[in-house]
């Protein structure tokens, strides 16, 4: 039999290989984590308190700049954040919410757990965003809910989705898992809806490990919020037992984060403006270099939203060759997201979705985080180039008029 020490090192084997590329590639995701975590870390884990306590409350205070808002609950991942706010909204059995298939499938499996129907609206080829004019039509006496998603970071058209929300008296949810951080019209994510729901798990641009924040615009849905986050159960309330709480009045959820998290995302926030700067400085020498390609062409992103590009996607020409070649070239890549309504368990709520198979057969993520070197850089915009030259070559050898055989040859078989 293994002792323990044999087996952790054949743990820390595996975890080595689950790497990407065993650490020789180029990756598309890194977790960051400073060494600066484990003093606090260290503190909390052995204070005797490690569940819901003063760490969380602490984060809660110092993400309200992040969000300009400061109606905010901390929560064990987003897709607990994605779900609290669906019940907030008050969605159940036999409601409809429209919603997203170019996503996380966290987005669209909470919906279901609600036991509503998901109506999928088309998105904007070239964002990978949710199609307000699709919402618009979508729409029947049983929407609830518009949920939408900001694809790599860039914010979805916010303004034209809360109006149709307020039109109809219905809630718009961002599940803004990709990001934390962004802007729309000067104003950061967190700011312009109803709910805005993120995410803090192992490779998002902060990470608490797993844990998760649901931000609202009102005070009531919050207070609301903070009960069921935690069975329903009013935890400042005065009891005559220490551990028996007083009546319940709705049934919740065991979403809360915990101090041992908090910490981490306390910590992680001293760090994540930086490591943002340079995916979005990344991120700009892409959108120059490759303006001019034919076959890899970045999204078309407007002025007055910022994106904090967790991911970096481009729309390529016979995406199955760019992957050969980057992987050759030693670059992760991946389309990250496959298309929800591909999974059996959406299959009763499929329909055509236009906009989806445009993107969804050209779109691909290529590494632009903050691990990204300068010489990583080069490379990869070096490979990109490549492929652009081979696609362009090959369309140019294909237009070419075919060679004139004389009859004779022409007639005879290989
Ligand atoms: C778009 C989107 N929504 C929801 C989630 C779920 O977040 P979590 O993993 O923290 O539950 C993710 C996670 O990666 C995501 O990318």
């Amino acid at each position: 039999m293994q002792s323990i020490a044999e087996s952790m090192e054949s743990i820390d084997e595996s975890v080595k290989k689950l790497l990407s590329g065993h650490g020789k590639d180029i990756p598309l995701f890194k977790v960051f984590m400073p060494e600066s975590v484990m003093e606090p870390l260290r503190k909390v884990l052995l204070s005797g308190y490690v569940g819901e306590g003063p760490r969380v409350a602490e984060f809660e205070r110092q993400l309200a700049p992040w969000f300009n808002n400061d109606n905010i609950l901390a929560l064990n991942n987003g897709t607990a954040s994605l779900q609290l706010a669906l019940r907030l909204a008050n969605v159940g059995h036999g409601d409809e919410v429209i919603s997203t298939a170019m996503t996380c499938t966290a987005t669209n499996e909470p919906i279901m757990a609600m036991g509503a129907k998901i109506v999928w609206a088309d998105i904007n080829p070239w964002t990978g965003n949710i199609d307000p004019e699709d919402v618009a039509r979508k729409i029947t006496p049983k929407t609830k809910a518009i949920m939408c998603v900001h694809w790599g970071g860039y914010p979805c058209d916010l303004d034209e989705l809360n109006a149709i929300a307020a039109e109809h008296g219905i809630k718009l949810i961002e599940d803004a898992c990709h990001a934390f951080s962004s802007t729309y019209h000067g104003k950061p994510i967190g700011s312009h809806s109803d709910f805005a729901c993120f995410s803090f798990q192992a490779i998002k641009q902060m990470t608490t490990v797993d844990g998760g924040a649901l931000v609202c615009k009102s005070n009531a849905d919050c207070e609301r919020g903070r009960l069921l986050r935690w069975y329903g159960i009013d935890r400042t309330s005065k009891r005559k037992d220490l551990r028996c709480e007083a009546d319940i009045v709705e049934y919740g959820y065991k979403f809360h984060m915990n101090d041992m998290t908090a910490v981490i995302g306390l910590e992680q926030l001293k760090y994540v403006a930086e490591n943002i700067e340079k995916h979005q400085a990344h991120a700009a020498r892409y959108n120059e270099a490759f303006k001019n390609l034919k076959a890899v062409r970045p999204l078309r992103y407007e002025d007055e939203r910022t994106s904090v590009y967790w991911l970096y996607t481009v729309r390529v020409k016979n995406r199955q060759k760019f992957m050969e070649h980057m992987k050759e070239a030693s670059v992760t890549v991946s389309q990250v997201h496959a298309r929800n309504d591909s999974h059996r368990m959406f299959k009763d709520f499929m329909t055509d979705l236009p906009g989806v198979d445009e993107f969804t057969s050209e779109q691909v993520s290529i590494p632009v985080g903050w691990w990204v070197t300068e010489e990583d850089l080069a490379h990869v915009i070096n490979a990109v180039e490549e492929y652009d030259r081979y696609w362009c070559t090959r369309i140019q050898e294909t237009k070419k008029p075919p060679r004139k055989l004389e009859k004779k040859t022409a007639c005879q078989p290989n």
